[in-house]
């Protein structure tokens, strides 16, 4: 194998990440314009969310806390969430096991299809991307779980029970911070819960980055922000980095998120941008790589139904604010995902905006 060899040679079952390639192949190589290693540790919003539970005044302080954060990054960590850590401790675990099993256990999954309701790939877009990112995923809908949760993987034996769990813990979760997050924007708490509730999606994408011999050159995955209202991550190391706009003079900066045990990441996503008329931002994030240790995350995306249309309210429109964004569903998000270039920077949210 040689160094030159191009991306086609690295399609999914025969991935550098999953050969554990002790070189990164130059197909893996992002630009020096994205490099990783262009961020410092930063100081990231964090919000007790058990408060929201408190009294009218306790409630509207965590409302106010996490406004703000919407609107200067699109990015809050939740600590005192109700989580148990064993449920958190046990769900990283089976997706670690699952990403250890032969590659004939993990095969029957694989699929390009991105309307597939289950399916295991690697880097972006596989087969696609003219650079690939050293990752390797398994991404399955789970709401409602009984519909979707026969068809995620038997093996390891406690996957289903144990990511089962951890879905619906933190669909509630979601439930909680999106009726926060309509009650901030003078919508109250119920705008969306039916269609977030019963007939919301949730994807939860399982995120394995195996070590790379030189996480200087190369990226699990590459600046983009997330189609979904809010997404909830977990994950076992750091990794993540997200994009701060406001910082340098509106220039902008990367920010590592240091890996907190027990601390959940939510990411405001295109959904909420729309939602809040723009007031609020989809943040933008990538993931960079370790050289020693497997990095497992956990992104639970939450949207409303897969044909459902998310619009700017009608309650948030006026003369000096007409509505920004085009209506657009999950669905919406599919096609846009087939026909563009993430990894070329190519965002959902711009193909959604109205120009002035
Ligand atoms: C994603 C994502 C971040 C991470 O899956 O959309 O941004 O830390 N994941 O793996
Ligand atoms: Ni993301």
């Amino acid at each position: 194998m040689e160094k030159g060899e191009d991306s086609s040679t690295f399609k999914m079952g025969n991935s550098a990440q999953e050969r554990s390639l002790p070189y990164v192949p130059d197909c893996y190589v992002v630009p020096p314009s994205s490099k990783p290693c262009d961020s410092n540790s930063g100081i990231v919003p964090t919000i007790d969310v058990s408060r929201l539970k408190g009294g009218d005044d306790e409630r509207r302080g965590v409302i106010q806390e996490l406004s703000l954060a919407c609107q200067h990054l699109g990015f809050f960590q939740i600590v005192n969430h109700g989580i148990n850590q064993n449920i958190l401790d046990d769900a990283l675990e089976v997706a670690n096991s699952f990403f250890e099993l032969p590659a004939k256990e993990k095969k029957q999954f694989m699929s390009n299809d991105v309307y597939a309701p289950v399916r295991y790939s690697t880097s972006l877009k596989d087969g696609l991307d003219t650079i690939q990112f050293w990752r390797i995923f398994l991404k399955h809908y789970a709401h409602p779980l009984h519909r979707w949760i026969h068809l995620w993987p038997e093996n390891p034996p406690g996957y289903r029970e144990k990511m089962g769990k951890f879905c619906e813990e933190v669909r509630k979760l979601s439930i909680e911070l999106m009726g926060a997050i309509t009650e901030s924007l003078g919508l109250g708490r119920d705008y969306l819960s039916s269609r977030m509730d019963e007939n919301g999606m949730q994807v939860m994408t399982v995120n394995c980055y195996p070590p790379c011999p030189d996480p200087e050159t190369a990226l699990g995955l590459p600046p983009h922000s997330d189609y979904s209202c809010i997404t909830l991550l977990l994950q076992n190391l750091d990794g993540l980095k997200i994009f701060d706009p406001m910082a340098h003079g509106g220039s902008g900066r990367w920010v590592g998120v240091p890996q907190v045990t027990g601390v959940l990441k939510v990411h405001i996503g295109d959904h909420v941008e729309v939602l809040s008329n723009g007031l609020y931002k989809s943040i933008v994030h990538k993931v960079t790589l370790n050289e020693e240790k497997t990095r497992i995350s956990l992104a639970s995306l939450h949207s409303l139904g897969m044909d459902d249309k998310m619009s700017v309210p009608r309650e948030l429109v006026n003369d000096e604010n007409p509505v920004r964004y085009k209506e657009s569903s999950f669905n919406d998000f599919l096609d846009f995902l087939v026909k563009n270039d993430i990894s070329q920077g190519d965002r959902f949210i711009d193909t959604l905006r109205i120009k002035d």
